[in-house]
């Protein structure tokens, strides 16, 4: 016997790979989010600053979770290599606004995979990725919710605007 495959797969490998990209992309939501943070940060918009180192701490957890559910699962996890990040942004609504694209954009790809473990039977992944679906549609929400305080404090000040925010 082979010493070296400790255990059996039990992960479709088409779904793996796609798992392997979600991994990519959590990383680079996670950069993306620091530099938001740093923007932020330049500003002195506190909330939004916290928020943001925040989320993209969060974001490394979440592309640790699929990292070590692969290979937990006798696969193999890819350390990824990390896309360019924008660093210039318009202002602080935008930065929202493409933080809730963002968030679509991760819930569209997770759904994918998901649809993808319930196609192969890969029953060990759908209900791992169960959780992500949940916490995606919080993470959408509290985007939509934050842009909602720009359009209702429209004209106020944007460290006003800022204190409104919640950090959580
Ligand atoms: Fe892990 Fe918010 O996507």
């Amino acid at each position: 016997m082979n010493t070296i495959i400790r255990k059996q797969i039990s992960i479709h490998p088409e779904v793996m790979d796609l798992l392997n990209k979600q991994i990519a992309m959590e990383m680079h939501a996670s950069a993306a989010y620091l530099a938001m943070a740093s923007w932020c940060d330049q500003r002195e918009l506190l909330n939004s600053k916290e928020l943001f180192y925040k989320q993209a701490e969060e974001e490394r957890e979440h592309a640790m979770k699929f990292f070590t559910f692969i290979n937990d699962n006798g696969g193999a996890a890819i350390s990824p290599s990390i896309d360019s990040v924008n660093n210039d942004f318009e202002s602080l609504k935008a930065i929202y606004e493409k933080s809730l694209d963002q968030e679509i954009a991760v819930s569209d790809s997770i759904k994918k995979i998901f649809k993808k473990a319930r196609t192969e039977d890969d029953f060990v992944t759908e209900v791992f990725l169960q959780w992500f679906i949940t916490e995606q549609a919080e993470e959408e929400d509290k985007f939509r919710s934050i842009i909602d305080i720009f359009d209702l404090m429209e004209g106020m000040p944007l460290k006003m605007i800022d204190e409104r925010i919640p950090t959580e």
